[in-house]
């Protein structure tokens, strides 16, 4: 499902520099597989795996069909973990513009009021669910958005609490208590199981069910990867899982000063699963003084913004390529009668054939200019395989903090934004 090629990383690697990595890989990876290192009380992400709850699937596909015959939008309210997995599916799985089917928006990640305004609006007269998404229950921005969104919906709709859905704590929180007495329809987030790690709860799978994603094929992709990354003798040549693989190359790389990653895709649908990956792998590394700084790139898009500074610029970033082998896109390139635009030479070939020529050259061009570049290949862009990529990247991601000596699974520097916030607008 996914192939992982390392020989752009390991020119650049020394060979008792790999091979210590890899070991201290190798007890990362023990360390979380055996559930006793820091912050395992926050490994539901993979218990949740070993038994699929295949009736949780089934209520969560029966009331995506309600909406889907119901609604014309749903807006989705949450922020960080409580959306980015859901937008990162949607996103990759659906195509650029659509005529039909249920509108998924996405509101409460920021405090525009501009936004939610023209959001307003645009939701007039149509018919409108509202998922509420948030573990804790009191985020300012996804609690702000709700309450304008709620008075719209109870001012709009005759039967408000049939369309309002709350994706929270199962028994505290002040969304909980505000849902237990509105009689909201309600899904529990298990409390072994942080934001950024959830896309595979309710929080991500009702919204990717109402969207049209077959959530089936995306949990139990996670599932066959989670079963792989736990055996023994494990899958790569380095005698590890590939996600510990490529946590060993990432971190020996940060240790060597290769101090940001860059995720580059080369279609803009997998863009927003590149935000995802931003916040798993910067939420998760960064604290302590320590942790790779992980930006995202859409080539060729950026190629003609931030390639000049990659392949020429300060020698401080990896790359991390990932592709799709089989693309569903055969757009051919016309034959053109005057062949004034002098591009007749590429009639008959895909843009495909022209996206591979694009990376192939440019993956060349970085690792000749020096810069270490990590290769992940996705079989397909299906439900099934981009499951099997979320437990790739949360696998590696908890490996990687492991062996830089942090807890993957606290975020305490997000709190210091809140109390300055806090502060400022008189709460005690
Ligand atoms: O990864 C995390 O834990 C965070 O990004 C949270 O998802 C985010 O802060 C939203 O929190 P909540 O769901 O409690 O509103």
């Amino acid at each position: 499902m996914l192939h992982t090629d390392f020989s752009g990383v390991d020119v650049h690697l020394p060979a008792d520099v790999l091979g210590s990595a890899l070991e201290r890989a190798a007890n990362a990876h023990n360390l979380l597989v055996s559930g006793s290192g820091p912050g395992s009380e926050w490994l539901g992400w993979r218990s949740m795996l070993d038994s699929p709850n295949d009736a949780l699937l089934e209520r969560l596909d029966r009331l995506a069909m309600e909406i889907r015959e119901e609604a014309d939008v749903l807006v989705c309210v949450g922020i960080g973990g409580s959306y980015l997995g859901a937008d990162a599916v949607i996103t990759a799985l659906a195509p650029a513009f659509r005529s039909h089917g249920v509108e998924v928006i996405f509101a409460g990640h920021h405090l525009s009021g501009a936004y939610l305004a023209s959001l307003v609006r645009h939701l007039e007269g149509k018919s409108v669910y509202v998922n509420v998404i948030s573990k804790s229950g009191t985020t300012l921005e996804p609690a702000l958005t709700f309450r304008v969104l709620r008075a719209f919906v109870e001012r709009s709709f005759s039967n408000p609490e049939e369309r309002i859905v709350a994706t929270t704590s199962r028994d505290s929180g002040a969304l909980q208590h505000l849902a237990a007495d509105q009689g909201y329809r309600q899904f529990a987030i298990p409390d072994d199981v942080g934001g950024r790690f959830s896309v595979l709860t309710p929080v991500g799978l009702l919204p990717i069910a109402v969207a049209g994603g077959d959530i089936r094929s995306l949990y139990y992709g996670a599932v066959s990867m989670h079963s792989n990354s736990g055996r023994v003798p494990a899958e790569t040549a380095d005698g590890l899982p590939t996600a510990a693989a490529y946590a060993a190359r990432r971190i020996a790389l940060y240790e060597l000063g290769y101090k940001t990653e860059i995720l580059a895709t080369m279609v803009p649908e997998l863009a927003r699963l590149g935000a995802w990956w931003q916040q798993l792998f910067g939420e998760s590394e960064g604290k302590e003084g320590k942790g790779l700084f992980p930006a995202v790139c859409t080539f060729t898009t950026d190629l003609h913004s931030l390639g000049q500074f990659i392949q020429d610029g300060d020698k401080s970033v990896l790359e991390t390529f990932l592709t799709v082998e089989a693309t569903s896109d055969a757009l051919t390139i016309p034959e053109s009668d005057d062949n004034l635009d002098g591009l007749n030479y590429l009639a008959g070939r895909t843009f495909s054939d022209v996206n591979r020529a694009a990376f192939e050259g440019t993956r060349e061009a970085h690792i000749s200019g020096g810069t270490p570049v990590i290769h992940l290949t996705l079989a397909r862009q299906t439900e099934e395989h981009l499951g099997a990529l979320i437990y790739f990247f949360e696998h590696a991601v908890a490996t990687g903090a492991y062996m830089l000596g942090v807890n993957p699974f606290d975020q305490p520097g997000v709190e210091a934004y809140k109390k300055g916030m806090l502060t400022r607008l008189e709460k005690e």
